[in-house]
């Protein structure tokens, strides 16, 4: 049978990162590859509590919702980001099942086929699927390590007349930057210059390594309502709850919870009641202080092992949080072929290529830090490296 499948299918990629993963888990594979958090660190007591609550206390948990999110559960969402200065209503909140609905459900209610959005090189993965299913024209603006260049940004801005720049500034996935406050005040300079919508992806602003450096968000910033802001619980409660939001200029809010009632209806409703249980009786931010300083400490056992590894021509920054290293190889290893080898070898990473936009370097990787215990972690780089040294001397 040969199946009539509608034209934007051709634009839908798998991503590279979940092919490899079902790979690695079949084999005896120490995993640097997926975004992965740390399953001891889950609060199993805490949502299995919170769960029973919800199904035995409430009935309206099982029952079907409101499309924009239970409301109690949007108030909550509104004080914990009003107490980072990100002051909105409950209103102006759409709880989304994950932020990768809140990135899909923008893109289908904002893109027309051919609408072009500015983005950083390389950057989130999976944001480039949804972006390149709705036919649009992703273009990179050039970046050091605080954020786009502001000269290359107007110029594309003005060159390509963008609907919206999306960004990932806080601990980014692939590269763990953070850009600094300058640059996230003079992108919304820009942005209110030029009417431009940002679109601010936000799931690794609460992993800070050290207090005082978390900067304000971008949308915490923003006096003209252009800032969409999606954050989500996946990285701080657990991922398999589904629980993400995004919050924003209302009219833009609006319309997507009605493309949200025709995707899903609404958010799994026990997921959210028990989330609500869990914000109200468990130490949420506690909790989140185990969770950065766990991090912080297999961040520090990474660096120490790239520290000693004496390739010439290995770069890396070391990340003030987030869950990633981003790697740059001397320029004759390619990672998508290394990698193969590096599997044969028990170990894998993320090939950095496909996270670009365009011109896509081969030597680069992405190594995450926070799913392997530190004993694995070293005996994961010990690995890694053996074979990166390999293929260099016979390069
Ligand atoms: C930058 C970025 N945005 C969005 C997401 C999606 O997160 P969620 O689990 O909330 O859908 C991720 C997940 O890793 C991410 O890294």
């Amino acid at each position: 049978m040969k199946y009539g499948f509608a034209e934007r299918v051709r634009f839908m990629k798998s991503s590279a990162v979940r092919d490899i993963l079902k790979v690695i888990n079949q084999g005896n594979v120490i995993s640097f590859a997926g975004g992965l958090p740390e399953e001891n660190l889950f609060p199993v007591e805490a949502v299995d509590q919170a769960f029973h609550k919800a199904v035995t206390t409430n009935r309206k948990s099982l029952q079907y919702g409101e499309t924009e999110g239970v409301a109690a559960l949007r108030d909550l969402l509104a004080e914990r980001m009003a107490a980072k200065g990100l002051v909105r209503p409950p209103e102006d909140i759409l709880v989304t099942s994950g932020s990768q609905q809140a990135i899909d459900l923008f893109s289908r209610v904002m893109f027309n086929k051919g609408d072009i959005i500015l983005t950083e090189n390389p950057t989130y993965l999976a944001a480039l699927q949804v972006f390149e299913s709705y036919e649009t024209n992703v273009i990179a603006v050039d970046s050091d390590d605080d954020g786009m260049i502001l000269a290359d940004l107007e110029e594309k801005i003005i060159k390509y007349k963008p609907k919206c720049i999306y960004v990932v500034p806080t601990y980014s996935n692939p590269t763990g930057k953070v850009w600094s406050l300058e640059r996230r005040e003079k992108l919304l300079e820009l942005a209110n210059q030029y009417h431009v919508v940002i679109f601010e992806d936000d799931p690794y602003g609460e992993l800070q390594f050290v207090e005082e450096e978390a900067p304000p968000s971008i949308a915490s910033l923003d006096k003209n309502d252009l800032v969409l802001y999606t954050s989500t619980f996946s990285k701080t409660v657990v991922p398999a709850m589904r629980i993400g939001w995004i919050v924003g200029p209302h009219q833009i809010i609006r319309i997507m919870a009605q493309a949200k009632q025709a995707t899903d209806l609404h958010t799994n409703s026990i997921s959210q009641h028990a989330l609500v249980h869990l914000l109200q009786d468990f130490d949420i931010d506690k909790h989140i202080q185990t969770i950065r300083q766990t991090y912080y400490e297999r961040m520090l056992v990474m660096k120490r092992l790239l520290d000693e590894v004496s390739i010439e021509g290995l770069e890396y920054m070391v990340p003030k949080g987030g869950m990633f290293f981003w790697v740059k190889l001397p320029e004759q290893v390619n990672t998508t072929k290394l990698l193969n080898k590096a599997v044969e070898q028990g170990v894998a990473y993320v090939p950095g290529d496909s996270f670009y936009v365009s011109n896509p370097p081969q030597n680069t990787m992405r190594l995450n830090f926070t799913n392997s215990e530190p004993a694995l972690i070293e005996e994961g780089m010990k690995r890694l490296v053996k074979v990166i040294e390999e293929l260099n001397i016979h390069a």
